[in-house]
């Protein structure tokens, strides 16, 4: 199904704040890369260096987050930054285990569930702070 992706990206999941947002859009456009190639039968050699490529994207984008939410004196800000910290080490884990494993439906599972669950549940969250703080700096 090369046609066919596997996350489908809908304005629902944006939570308002434009670099946030592009962001988003960039981790689910790796997973959506990550699916084609396993699709198309290159999922072993390709799986390793597109989630090292995540786990990059991911930490700037997990700083950007940090930077704005702290600037906003978001007043759950550790418990935020518990989750990404969270993710990073599953990731992390995921990625090193991935070669014995190769069970790569496992791992698109659970990065669709994670991200679609954290930018919906947790994201939106300090969206309201984020946006005031946003809102204060236009001219
Ligand atoms: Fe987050």
């Amino acid at each position: 199904m090369k046609n066919v992706l596997y996350i489908v990206w809908s304005d629902e999941n944006m939570v308002g704040i434009p670099i946030i947002d592009e962001q988003h859009r960039g981790i689910i456009s790796t997973i959506n890369s990550l699916y084609y190639f396993i699709q198309t039968g290159h999922g072993s050699e390709i799986i390793k260096p597109t989630l090292i490529m995540l786990e990059q994207y991911v930490a700037v984008h997990f700083k950007t987050e940090e930077a704005l939410m702290a600037e906003a004196e978001y007043p759950a800000l550790d418990e935020h930054i518990g989750l990404h910290e969270d993710l990073v080490e599953k990731t992390r884990r995921i990625a090193a285990d991935v070669n014995r494993s190769k069970d790569t439906d496992m791992v698109l599972k659970f990065l669709k569930e994670w991200w679609l669950g954290h930018i919906n549940r947790e994201d939106k969250k300090y969206a309201p702070s984020l946006k005031k703080l946003i809102d204060a700096e236009v001219p």
